[in-house]
């Protein structure tokens, strides 16, 4: 080693050993990191106060985004006792639109077939609406191919016109509006009863009503994993609704008004572990800096791939720098250190 007359600058362009720590941080293993942690609230609360009660505490009410985390949910239910239904994370918005984006008056005209529970919005997967040759309406899964009404001219002054082949609600859309103007939209019981008599001996017509799934998570995540109940969900005319696991239909989802009070289950993200390691690093070129920013990144790089070739992908590294800005300082003997104060 040649020290001595070295400036503090140059000391780290220097050959020798030289260490550095490095912050470790993450869930302990993998698993750990991808599940929510559930919390059961017994207090019975609205989906709205069960929201903020959760935020409070923990992270939001609970999301569920696996087989596993469902099992999870259940499991932490089951354990406090309980087996009813309890909020969790889920609500929706229930939005009608029709095909030709007609919001004007009469655009709000429904004419449902109460006596059936409509729309029901059975499983959570009817977004498309018809008539029944009673002349009511339900909704129902948009892939069914059925006939369907199309309207030709403007709104203000339309014919409508039955379409004798069968298409799902989508290919529907796309004939009436390549051939007509759109599927058709009903304003009135005059509009409704002109369609009706239309139908003749078909059962069931798809008109334009519509509307978009939109399925929230109250934290914000992406709904794609799902668990409903498979039965009806009765909508009525509610444009909000929320979503409960039902631990008597295994955990299943429901979708129910979200003034009912229910208890809850909340989460909260694992906590994480962080650990700090010391690293020395033997430098045998010296024209290497060890504290350069582009150099110290390249060797965090390099260790986060071994990280997550060991299947440790979970776990974030990090340099802890000193005082002075550095991560790496020279690793002095007492003797050394000596020598230099004495410099
Ligand atoms: C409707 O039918 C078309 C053509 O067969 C298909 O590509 C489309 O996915 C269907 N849409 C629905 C909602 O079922
Ligand atoms: C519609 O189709 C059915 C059978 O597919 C046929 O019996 C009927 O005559 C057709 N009606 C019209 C008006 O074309």
């Amino acid at each position: 080693m040649n020290t001595g007359t070295n400036s503090p600058q140059s000391s780290s362009m220097m050959e020798g050993i030289f260490f550095g720590v490095l912050c470790l941080s993450g869930c302990l293993t993998f698993s750990t990191c991808l599940l929510h942690q559930y919390h059961f609230v017994s207090e019975a609360m609205t989906w709205t106060e069960a929201q903020s009660y959760c935020r409070g505490r923990y992270t939001d009410l609970a999301t569920i985004e696996t087989t596993e985390e469902m099992k999870k949910l259940k499991d932490t239910v089951s354990a406090a006792g309980y087996s009813s239904k309890v909020w969790i994370g889920l609500y929706s918005q229930i939005d009608w639109k029709w095909s030709d984006e007609f919001t004007g008056s009469g655009g709000e005209y429904r004419n449902w077939d109460k006596s059936h529970n409509e729309p029901d919005y059975h499983a959570a997967k009817e977004l498309c609406v018809g008539m029944w040759d009673i002349g009511r309406w339900s909704d129902y899964h948009c892939h069914r191919e059925t006939a369907f009404v199309c309207y030709k001219g403007t709104l203000e002054d339309s014919d409508f016109v039955v379409v004798n082949t069968t298409k799902n609600w989508t290919e529907a859309q796309r004939h009436c509006r390549e051939h007509y103007t759109d599927l058709v939209t009903v304003r009135n019981q005059a509009d409704n009863d002109k369609i009706h008599n239309l139908m003749r001996h078909k059962v069931w017509v798809w008109i334009g009503l519509y509307r978009d799934p939109q399925i929230y998570w109250s934290d914000g995540s992406g709904y794609s994993f799902s668990s409903w109940y498979q039965g009806d969900i009765v909508l009525g005319s509610m444009k909000v609704v929320c979503g409960a696991a039902d631990l008597q239909q295994g955990g299943k989802w429901r979708l129910l008004s979200c003034k009912e009070t229910f208890p809850f289950v909340c989460y909260s993200i694992p906590t994480e572990v962080e650990t700090l390691v010391k690293v020395r690093v033997k430098l045998q070129d010296s024209s290497v800096d060890l504290n350069d920013r582009a150099v110290r990144e390249q060797i965090l790089k390099k260790l986060q791939e071994r990280f997550n070739e060991n299947g440790l992908s979970g776990v974030t590294l990090e340099w802890k720098e000193k005082s002075d800005g550095k991560v790496f300082h020279k690793e002095e003997k007492g003797s050394d250190k000596k020598k230099k104060t004495e410099l």
